[in-house]
């Protein structure tokens, strides 16, 4: 089955919008993170970010006391966070690229040009028994280089594919880009999860790429959950990912980009 891990950042951002700098405020990642688990996500995403723009030091430690489910911290390799991640003993890290200027993670981490410091992370996580991915572009160069760091997992950025989707051509090109990537990372031995700009329009077609363990999604949940709840827009996003039969490649296993009916 299909993975969900629900990204709660943007539940801290329209905290942080009123209550910045405070130690409580509206509305609570964990409180969201809790309802999304009982409504059935697999795991619950939060990005403690150096810039701390929206979760905060204090919502992870509260994550990883309460929720049931598996903790996905995304993070930057720098020094300060690696030193956070190691305390705190999410059961996965998620290696990003972080600019200060950039509205959400742009691209992939550039796994080829850093792959000595990547690895000498990697040895430390899996010393503290906490596994690893790595989210890169689906660029078969980045998922050599991945391979070599000893993360388990990868995550592949769906913003390329998500950015051309009403697009049939580009569309089109987009998923074989991250079909090619599952393959060889799948052949590599590392496990394969996939995020960003992800949306119950899209998600079906993202349904032909193989070897998929898990979707990361926030934007699409919290935007959803405005007029639905969050509840019923976790469950939407489950029954929309629910006929993954671990993805077969081919123009006719799913829909073709662009052309999907299903909307919200
Ligand atoms: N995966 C990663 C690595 C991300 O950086 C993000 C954005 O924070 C997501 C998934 C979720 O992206 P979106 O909010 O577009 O669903």
């Amino acid at each position: 089955m299909l993975k969900l891990g629900v990204n709660i950042d943007h539940v801290a951002t329209v905290r942080e919008a009123r209550y910045r700098g405070r130690p409580v405020g509206e509305p609570d990642p964990v409180a969201a993170a809790l309802l999304c688990e009982e409504a059935g996500a697999h795991g619950i995403t939060a990005h403690l970010r150096e810039d701390r723009r929206h979760i905060q030091d204090r919502d992870v430690w509260a994550l990883r006391e309460k929720i049931g489910t598996r903790l996905n911290l995304e993070m930057a390799n720098v020094p300060s966070i690696v030193d956070i991640a190691l305390r705190l003993e999410p059961d996965i890290v998620c290696l990003v690229p972080e600019r200060r200027e950039e509205l959400t993670t742009e691209g992939g981490l550039d796994v080829q040009a850093q792959v000595a410091a990547v690895q000498a992370s990697c040895r430390r996580f899996r010393q503290g028994n906490i596994e690893i991915s790595l989210f890169i572009d689906p660029d078969l160069n980045q998922v050599k280089a991945a391979a070599a760091t000893g993360a388990g997992f990868i995550e592949l950025h769906t913003g390329a594919f998500a950015e051309h989707y009403h697009d049939p051509v580009a569309g089109e090109r987009e998923l074989n880009r991250l079909a090619a990537a599952a393959e060889a990372a799948h052949a590599l031995g590392l496990r394969v999860n996939a995020g960003h700009g992800l949306n119950y329009e899209n998600v079906p077609a993202l349904l032909r790429v193989p070897y998929l363990v898990e979707l990361n999604i926030g934007h699409s949940l919290v935007s959803r959950a405005i007029t639905v709840g969050l509840a019923a827009a976790v469950r939407e996003m489950l029954a929309a990912m629910a006929g993954y039969t671990g993805g077969s490649p081919g123009p006719s296993a799913g829909p073709t980009p662009g052309t999907n009916p299903t909307k919200t």
